[in-house]
């Protein structure tokens, strides 16, 4: 497969302030890439280094095989959308979409197809004589999407475009990216905060904490097998069930103890070798643990404390040896709070962390 952005050992200072460590990444030609992290990891940073708005204080970028480094932005083949959609107010549609090709000399025939055609794809044309005003936040952003898309250029980046948008109109333009690259295959990188967007968009996603990236996958490697503590917690609503404890020795085969439970860990996948003592953290996702159902040989006794019918899904919270867990069950499963269960967790299923170093095992 062929490399499209292509980062090696960048480095970012403000001042004495490192917001991006010797980071490296290769992202696929076509490939949607989602930059994950909290507010303040440096997602924005990163991506405007891409985008030739921040200059790397270390380090080289390379955008199709060539060192774009210390490139203009307009040299570099790439189209930005930003968050707040920064149209210029008292241009129409039609020129916010043909302005910058205007500029760059482009003849008259050739804008007009290119706004033609961006405007079909992205269903805008009746709204190519209003001002911007005159839009709603979903059309504003079509719009914004649209003035990268004329561009015609290799890579789009994307920085939080949805974010201003309320709940609803959000998913309806996260499919709409979907089907967009679907159709385009160009390579996009796309900056979220949003685990949702991350999960439904990506092809990989590069999960960043202060700066730095903690595992680079495709969404169901980074949930089914977080690479450590960080991103287990990070990914999944409600979180990942974490229980603290140590590795221990029940009739010859290795289990988890915690809170003085016993759990046996049958069916977990590890090259590494489980060594009784060994202090750990046991994560279980809400939807890996079974209630009442498909019992095993091992039963966890537990009380429900509150239920959270959500619809499709019903969320219990459950006091279970001291613990509290939740756990997710079909909406049409309903039990009263005070109900006694009984559980069964899916050991294939479930990550094991080491304590200190908070990494997956
Ligand atoms: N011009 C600047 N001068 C000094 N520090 C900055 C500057 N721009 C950003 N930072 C700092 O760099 C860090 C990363 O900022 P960045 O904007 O990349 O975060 P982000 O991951 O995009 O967060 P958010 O989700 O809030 O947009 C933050 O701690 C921020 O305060
Ligand atoms: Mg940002």
């Amino acid at each position: 497969m062929n490399t499209s952005v292509s980062i090696k050992d960048l480095s970012l200072n403000f001042g004495a302030v490192s917001v991006l460590k010797d980071l490296n990444l290769d992202i696929n030609d076509g490939e949607f890439l989602v930059l994950l992290g909290s507010s303040g990891c440096g997602k924005s940073t990163l991506l405007n280094c891409i985008a030739g708005l921040l200059d790397a204080s270390e380090g080289q970028i390379y955008i199709k095989g060539k060192n774009v480094t210390w490139e203009e932005p307009k040299d570099r083949g790439i189209g930005m959308v930003f968050q707040s959609y920064a149209l210029y107010p008292q241009m129409t549609v039609e020129k916010n979409l043909s302005f910058g090709l205007k500029v760059a000399k482009i003849p008259q025939a050739e804008i007009d197809k290119r706004v033609a055609r961006a405007s079909e794809i992205l269903q805008i044309q009746p709204l190519l004589k209003r001002k911007p005003a005159e839009l709603s936040g979903g059309q504003r952003q079509r719009v914004a999407i649209g003035r990268a898309l004329v561009r015609d250029v290799d890579v789009f980046l994307f920085d939080e475009p949805l974010s201003n948008l309320d709940a609803k109109l959000r998913s309806e333009l996260r499919v709409e990216i979907k089907r967009l690259h679907q159709s385009l295959k160009n390579t996009m990188i796309y900056v979220t905060h949003d685990q949702i967007e991350a999960l439904t968009l990506a092809d990989r996603i590069a999960i960043m904490k202060s700066g730095i990236i903690q595992q680079l996958a495709d969404p169901t490697t980074i949930y089914n097998k977080p690479r450590n503590l960080f991103v287990a917690g990070f990914i999944g609503s409600p979180s990942m069930n974490f229980l603290h404890g140590e590795l221990t020795n029940a009739g010859g085969k290795t289990a988890f103890v915690s809170n003085g439970v016993t759990f046996s860990l049958d069916g977990y996948q590890t090259e590494q070798s489980l060594q009784p003592g060994r202090k750990v953290v046991l994560g279980v996702r809400p939807e890996h643990i079974k209630v009442n159902e498909n019992i095993g040989a091992e039963v966890h006794e537990a009380t429900v404390d509150i239920e959270e019918p959500m619809g499709a899904d019903n969320l219990l919270w459950l006091k279970h040896a001291g613990h509290t867990m939740s756990v997710r069950i079909a909406g049409s499963r309903r039990f009263a709070p005070g109900t006694p269960v009984k559980l069964s967790f899916d050991m294939s299923l479930a990550s094991l962390f080491d304590a200190a170093s908070e990494d997956r095992i």
